[in-house]
């Protein structure tokens, strides 16, 4: 098989990178995708930077194996903890990351105050602290941990009273300081989305960062001459890690967020 025939894998902690799978694959109809979610091991954002890095490296190889032209790390925390270790290791193979979508938040000309929701060690890394520094000349960007929410969209609580009890208490000290955009840093919290905008309690604009990874993808992949040049929809594959996820897998690639 052509190099530019092969999937393209596409990895993540659990089930949340599905949310920028679904961006690969809108914006790259005739792609074969190979997703795989490492649910035994999550959620990876309140592990050790050196447990990420193993569990990243080998999730990365396991795709490897399997014959992928390129890897989209659909995971904000494998991405700050690993994805420069992931490039050392593979320096011809495409490998692209996501980062909390700070930059078009605070760019906004309507923004003065944006709430970035992340894992705990998404935001203690080095690579969110840069980030946020770079913008806090054009917006003041407020760093909010949420141990435990990526968790729920792993056990399939997108609403209902445990998710609204424990965002109402996470928005509490915001809710009156003038945040217009909250930034979903991880790629779980998509999948909560209107939970979120009805808990912060008044209007908010709400991003992520699936659709400029996306963007980047083809890019990358474009400047490489690794498009498929195929007439028909390619296929979407997915594996993890917890086999019971499976059914759930297929369930938030068609869900309506
Ligand atoms: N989906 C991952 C992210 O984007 C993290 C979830 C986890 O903690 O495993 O950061």
């Amino acid at each position: 098989m052509e190099q530019r025939d092969k999937p393209i894998g596409v990895f993540d902690s659990g089930l949340g990178g599905i949310s920028v799978l679904r961006a690969c694959v809108d914006l790259l109809p005739r792609e074969d995708f190979l997703f795989f979610g490492d649910s035994a091991h999550a959620p990876y954002g309140e592990k050790s930077l050196a447990e990420v890095r193993r569990l990243t490296l080998a999730a990365v190889d396991h795709l490897l194996d399997q014959g992928v032209k390129g890897v989209v790390v659909a995971c904000n925390t494998a991405t700050s903890a690993a994805i420069h270790l992931l490039r050392q290791a593979h320096p011809d193979l495409p490998v692209i990351g996501i980062e909390p979508a700070v930059k078009p938040a605070a760019q906004a000309q309507e923004s003065s105050s944006v709430l970035v929701m992340a894992t705990p060690l998404t935001i203690r890394e080095d690579k969110y602290q840069k980030l946020a520094a770079a913008f806090c000349h054009q917006a003041n960007v407020i760093s909010l941990p949420c141990p435990g929410l990526a968790e729920m969209v792993e056990q399939g609580l997108f609403d209902g009273p445990v998710v609204d009890a424990y965002l109402q208490d996470l928005f509490l000290p915001f809710r009156y300081c003038g945040v217009e955009y909250i930034v979903l840093g991880c790629t779980h919290y998509p999948f909560l989305r209107r939970a979120i905008a009805r808990n912060f309690g008044r209007p908010v604009a709400i991003i992520d960062g699936s659709q400029g990874t996306a963007r980047q993808l083809r890019r990358q992949l474009e400047a490489k001459g690794l498009l498929s040049q195929r007439a028909g929809r390619g296929t979407v594959t997915f594996q993890n890690s917890l086999p019971e996820k499976l059914a759930m897998s297929q369930t938030l690639f068609q869900m309506d967020y």
